[in-house]
């Protein structure tokens, strides 16, 4: 086929660089050297001008302001340059020339966890995306390469364990001091090179690769913390047979290292060769990480190790193009989990219920942007649901087009063109094209427009002639600097459910339909469907394109699909649909003040699930949920978080008056038995999913006395995490009922104590208790602000009390919530300005609520952006960006 490629906005060209680094780059690290106790960082490398850029064109190094130059040396003189702003401006440079700088750092002060920094009693860096700034001048962004070699100078005593990216190549030892020195071939942008140094123990193993080479692979955490990395290890080996299976990706290097600590912003970093993980993301042991945590730390391992081929080998040119790593990299993690380690339809729900109750929310907020934006300011602010979640729902929608087999072969082509280079998603989408001789020019505004699609439907049955009319509609409203969208390409999963079975109907025009995919490509389209016997029921979105649908299912019809549907992701779909319609009619009523009564026909529903014999596991624990009080959100057209949470409390409270007893028995007999050792198969985890969901429902039958006492047996004497946690967490909230209240107390404490020296699992702790929705959830916050274990410096605890907070308690959608919320981050953002920017999306998307909330939220924003004025701008960047952009909204 030949192809004729029309231009996209997606084709964007960017800029090279002025000047690059040729050859190796040698960078000297001395930690903490005496008297300042900075770290002096010494660099030295030969630096080209860029084909055909001018002579008198001033080299430009990116560099903070608060790092403290020393001297600038080019071919052996000493050059004063210009300081503005985040760079270093040197003229009259020649067209070639040695390059080298001294500077130091103070890495105790930074509490930003950018650069190099002290993370209790190591020092870590985090470069990406523009963290080497803060560390010495440099070309900071993605699309300048080079090898390095790094040579690190410390005391022995305090960092036995000093590493860098890449093969140690040498080592001496000097009095109290000594030196390590690593050399990595690969080039690799700056935002990709990583230094560790601290007192660490080592977990080791050894893989060998298809092709016969080995590979080292070594964890290193805190001594007390090794113990509980073997499944980490064990993913590891995983992720690197699914790569070389599947894509043909296999590992180049030697020593495969990833740290662990608890000071990091994020889950987990790709620095080549030397992941970082914050701890989050890699401990687990049956008595202390839940089965979420098992899974959790098996995507992240495995997502890290795929950014090796996508994002390392290949990587982006600008952070515009961020999702050309991680789109692709989620996306990858995403099948890694759900197909290869069969997690299947928990992965699948679980997908998709972040897009519903995450991304659809940015998207209805001040910080809608598309995948790839025409411009950004602070790149802190890229790393989005959008970005990573929709991105890689986009690639799943390509694989309806394109097949597995299909995209196999894209990702195959793309390693094969584009190995060593920076690229563009662009580029990748040729290779698609290329791979799969099809044309995506449409399909590519996925990733140049913003906001979530609204799909309508309209059905027509033709008794007579057995014909089925569909009349689709796609709307997308634009941004506000977005002029009016294109219409998207949208592979839409439907099926036809008959009464007895799933009706296999005839297309007309195949163009636009092949095994069970609509190919919706405009604005309004007619689909017709002959040889359909009976009036179908329409099962849609099968496959979930990240689109809201608008269809009117007539009486029963959800029912149907909720019993009958043959794709069990669509019986779980529509019960949540089914469930979305009543329990929003159901805040409605809270807000009209009407008595509240559960739809009798939901209840049926309702029950013929739970009554079902051999249903899979994984599918009653899912349609036993609910819809979150965020998915129900993002379907208001002005929330109500209060009268939400009051119908989908009364809902849970109706299901329990009608099915006690089933709840009891499905708890009964989903339980595992005492002796059993905790496993972590799909079975295993599906089946305490199903017991767990079970008891949440049954004990809030608060008519028990002794309810309490008992659900505080069972989280004595549980094994695993996932049911001593769920116990706790039923515990806390029934605790203001007096058969709960002494219990949950009790446990708490008791939790704590086992726990105090376990940051996740402390994590845990403070977060159970933010999410109370009872009145004094607000003071139970402050004081645990004032616990001695709430640490300021770290941010996993910070989130653990106020992310949890103001996502999982409803006392945050109220004046002293809020209140207490803004202070907190006023205090904070100077400290830590990436995880305050993540915090203050809670308070910017204040245009969705009520005019009451509006109100509460938009003052609290203005006073903190009037606190925040008073910093210093480039500590609060990325934060300040989200409050005005959500203050012009
Ligand atoms: N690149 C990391 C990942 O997706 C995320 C990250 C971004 C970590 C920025 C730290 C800072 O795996
Ligand atoms: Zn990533």
């Amino acid at each position: 086929m030949n192809r004729v490629h029309k231009p996209h906005k997606l084709d964007k060209q960017y800029p090279k660089a002025n000047y690059i680094p040729v050859g190796v780059v040698s960078l000297k690290f001395e930690l903490d050297t005496p008297f300042s106790g900075e770290t002096k960082v010494t660099a030295k490398y030969r630096v080209r001008r860029n084909k055909g850029v001018a002579d008198d064109t001033p080299l430009i190094l990116d560099l903070a302001p608060e790092v403290l130059l020393s001297r600038v040396i080019i071919n052996g003189w000493v050059r004063k340059p210009e300081r503005v702003g985040d760079t270093i401006i040197i003229r009259g440079v020649t067209n070639e020339f040695t390059l080298e700088t001294i500077n130091f750092i103070n890495t105790k002060d930074n509490t930003t966890g950018e650069g190099l920094y002290q993370a209790g009693d190591m020092l870590l860096t985090q470069n990406e995306p523009e963290g080497f700034r803060k560390i010495l001048p440099y070309f900071d962004c993605p699309k300048v390469l080079a090898p390095f070699r790094t040579e690190i100078i410390g005391d022995k005593k305090k960092y036995p364990v000093m590493l860098s990216n890449g093969n140690l190549i040498d080592e001496k030892e000097e009095g109290l001091l000594h030196q390590k020195t690593y050399y990595l071939p690969f080039p690799i942008p700056s935002y990709l090179f990583a230094l560790v140094a601290g007192k660490l123990g080592l977990l080791e193993d050894v893989y060998t690769t298809t092709s016969g080479r080995k590979v080292n692979l070594g964890i290193y955490a805190e001594a007390k913390d090794l113990e509980k990395c073997h499944h980490a290890m064990a993913s590891l080996k995983h992720a690197m047979k699914y790569d070389e299976d599947w894509y043909g990706y296999e590992c180049d290097l030697d020593d495969y290292k990833i740290v662990a600590t608890p000071y990091f912003n994020m889950g987990a970093m790709e620095n080549k060769g030397l992941n970082i993980f914050n701890v989050s993301c890699i401990l687990a042991s049956p008595e202390t990480a839940t089965d979420e945590t098992y899974e959790y730390v098996e995507g992240v391992i495995g997502h890290e190790y795929f950014h090796n081929w996508t994002g390392n080998r290949i990587t982006c040119v600008d952070w515009r193009e961020l999702g050309v790593k991680e789109s692709i990299t989620v996306r990858r993690d995403g099948l890694f989990s759900k197909d290869y380690r069969g997690w299947g339809l928990r992965k699948e729900i679980n997908d998709v219920s972040v897009i519903r109750g995450g991304q659809f929310a940015e998207d209805a907020g001040p910080n809608r942007h598309a995948i790839r934006p025409e411009e950004i300011k602070e790149p802190n602010n890229m790393y989005t649901a959008t970005v990573y979640r929709k991105g890689a729902e986009v690639y799943k929608m390509l694989e309806d087009l394109i097949g597995r087999d299909g995209f196999l072969e894209g990702m195959k082509l793309y390693a094969k063109r584009h190995d060593g280079q920076a690229t563009r998603i662009e580029d990748l989408m040729l290779c698609m094209e290329d791979a799969n001789e099809v044309d995506l020019h449409q399909f590519r505004n996925w990733f140049t427009q913003s906001g979530t699609p609204t799909v309508t439907i309209v059905s027509e049955y033709d008794e007579a002639l057995k014909k089925m009319r569909l009349l689709v509609k796609q709307e997308t409203a634009p941004s506000r600097n977005e002029e009016e969208l294109e219409p998207f390409d949208i592979p839409f999963g439907i099926g036809f459910i008959g009464k007895n079975s799933e009706i296999n109907a005839r297309a007309m025009n195949y163009d636009d339909y092949h095994d069970g995919i609509l190919r919706i490509t405009k604005k309004e389209q007619e689909f017709v469907f002959v040889c359909v016997p009976e009036k179908p029921t329409l099962s849609l979105n099968r496959h979930f394109a990240p689109v809201k649908v608008k269809y009117d299912y007539r009486e029963g019809e959800l029912a149907q699909l909720m019993a009958y549907d043959t794709s069990l992701f669509a019986r779980w779909d529509a019960s949540q649909t089914y469930g979305a319609q009543v329990l929003l009619k159901l805040a409605e009523d809270v807000k009209a003040g009407r008595e509240l009564v559960l739809d009798k026909a939901f209840i049926d529903a309702f029950g013929s699930v739970l009554k079902e014999e051999d249903i899979d596991a994984n599918l009653l624990a899912e349609m036993m949920t609910l819809p979150s009080e965020t998915t129900l959100a993002n379907m208001s057209d002005v929330v109500d978080p209060h009268a939400i949470h009051t119908a989908r409390k009364f809902m849970k409270k109706a299901l329990v008056d009608a099915f006690r007893v089933d709840f009891y028995f499905i708890y009964g007999g989903y339980s595992e038995d005492w002796d059993k050792q905790v496993s972590f198969d799909p079975e295993s985890v599906a089946r305490r999913s199903v017991a767990n969901t079970a008891l949440s429902y049954f004990v809030s039958d608060s008519t028990w006395k002794n309810i309490g006492k008992c659900l505080f047996g069972e989280f004595e004497k549980a094994k695993g995490m996932s049911d001593k946690y769920t116990a706790l967490s039923i515990l806390v909230a029934h605790s203001d009922k007096p058969n709960f209240g002494p219990f949950a107390e009790k446990a708490l404490a008791s939790f704590y104590e086992q726990y105090k020296d376990d940051n996740n699992v402390i994590d845990m702790w403070f977060a159970v208790q933010a999410y109370s929705d009872k009145k004094n959830a607000i003071s139970r916050v402050k004081d645990l602000m004032e616990h001695p274990s709430f640490d300021l410096n770290n941010p996993n605890r910070v989130r653990s009390l106020l992310s949890a907070f103001s996502r999982g308690s409803v006392q945050f959608y109220t004046e002293e919530g809020y209140r207490l919320f803004a202070d907190f981050i006023a205090e904070y953002a100077p400290k830590n300005d990436i995880v305050a920017a993540g915090l203050v999306s809670r308070l910017t998307d204040w245009k969705r609520y009520t005019p009451k909330l509006q109100i509460l939220m938009k003052s609290e924003l203005l006073r903190l952006k009037e606190t925040l004025l008073e910093v210093p701008a480039e500590k609060v960047r990325g934060t300040m960006e989200k409050i005005e952009k959500s203050l012009a909204q």
